[in-house]
């Protein structure tokens, strides 16, 4: 079995070149991007500008892990290839001082980068954004009312796939979900539908994006992974070796994943 240094940490605004490089090359290969932006190719500054747009929100708003790995083309280097958005109850809330309960922060969706994007399909954006919030709200937040850890963004630049970058990243969520004794959530593409599965996701429902009268559609399972959920650890384990310590012990640590 061969092994790949990777470093899995937060990340940075320094970061936000090579996410952005990854969120444009990575994209097109989960179907709710060219879903919803299906003439991106003829359009690709303004599809790279989107991106950018995105990844400046994800670091605005929510944790942001990112994994890096040698570079294959500079020698020495280290390179960004993968990050994960995670959404965690800390993420959009404050711990009230006094009574201890948690309170909505203020929304730090950042500024438009002033260009008008106009690649989108805006049906079918609107479609998925209802259907998304729809769909947390009923299968996941109705049923944790102490909240959850939530995969929003998953995405492995396409030269660096199968090296085990997306399963690091998810295990580093399910390690801090675990350590709050809550669940970890997902809206899974077909290719993230593999991984999660493997690492002991349960599939708990479908839903359906659509807009009348358009031929195309997207499903989108909805998975979960119990914080109780032994067989994960115990299975890692034996297959690397390796004991992950918890979430925080990731950043800026390497460590030996295997491939
Ligand atoms: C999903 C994604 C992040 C996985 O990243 P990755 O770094 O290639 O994943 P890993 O190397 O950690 O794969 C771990 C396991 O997941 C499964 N898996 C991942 N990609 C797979 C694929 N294309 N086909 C079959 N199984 C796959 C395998 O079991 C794999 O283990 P193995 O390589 O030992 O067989 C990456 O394919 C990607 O960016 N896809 C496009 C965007 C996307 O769909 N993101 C998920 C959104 S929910």
């Amino acid at each position: 079995m061969a092994a790949i240094q990777h470093n899995l940490r937060l990340a940075t605004a320094a970061d936000l070149p090579a996410m952005t490089d990854v969120l444009n090359a990575a994209s097109r290969q989960d179907p709710i991007y060219p879903y919803r932006f299906p003439d991106r190719h003829l359009y690709p500054s303004e599809y790279a500008l989107l991106c950018q747009q995105k990844c400046t929100e994800y670091l605005a708003s929510s944790t942001v892990v990112v994994c890096e790995m040698p570079s294959a083309t500079e020698a020495g280097a280290m390179r960004v290839i993968a990050f994960a958005v995670w959404d965690t109850p800390a993420s959009h809330h404050r711990v009230q001082t006094g009574t201890g309960k948690l309170e909505p922060l203020p929304s730090r969706r950042p500024p438009s980068l002033g260009v008008p994007i106009t690649i989108g399909h805006k049906d079918r954006m609107d479609a998925f954004k209802s259907a998304c919030v729809r769909y947390k709200a009923s299968f996941f937040d109705a049923k944790y009312k102490r909240g959850h850890v939530m995969l929003r963004i998953l995405l492995c630049h396409p030269d660096y796939q199968r090296r085990g970058a997306g399963r690091a990243l998810t295990e580093w969520g399910i390690q801090e979900a675990q350590r709050l004794g809550l669940h970890t959530t997902v809206f899974a593409s077909p290719m993230g539908l593999r991984l999660y599965t493997k690492l002991g996701f349960t599939e708990i429902g479908r839903f359906r994006v659509e807009v009348e009268g358009d031929q195309e559609h997207l499903e989108i399972p909805a998975l979960v992974l119990s914080p109780t959920a032994g067989v994960w650890e115990t299975a890692r384990r034996a297959t690397c070796g390796m004991v992950t310590g918890p979430a925080g012990a990731y950043n800026g640590a390497s460590s030996t994943i295997c491939a």
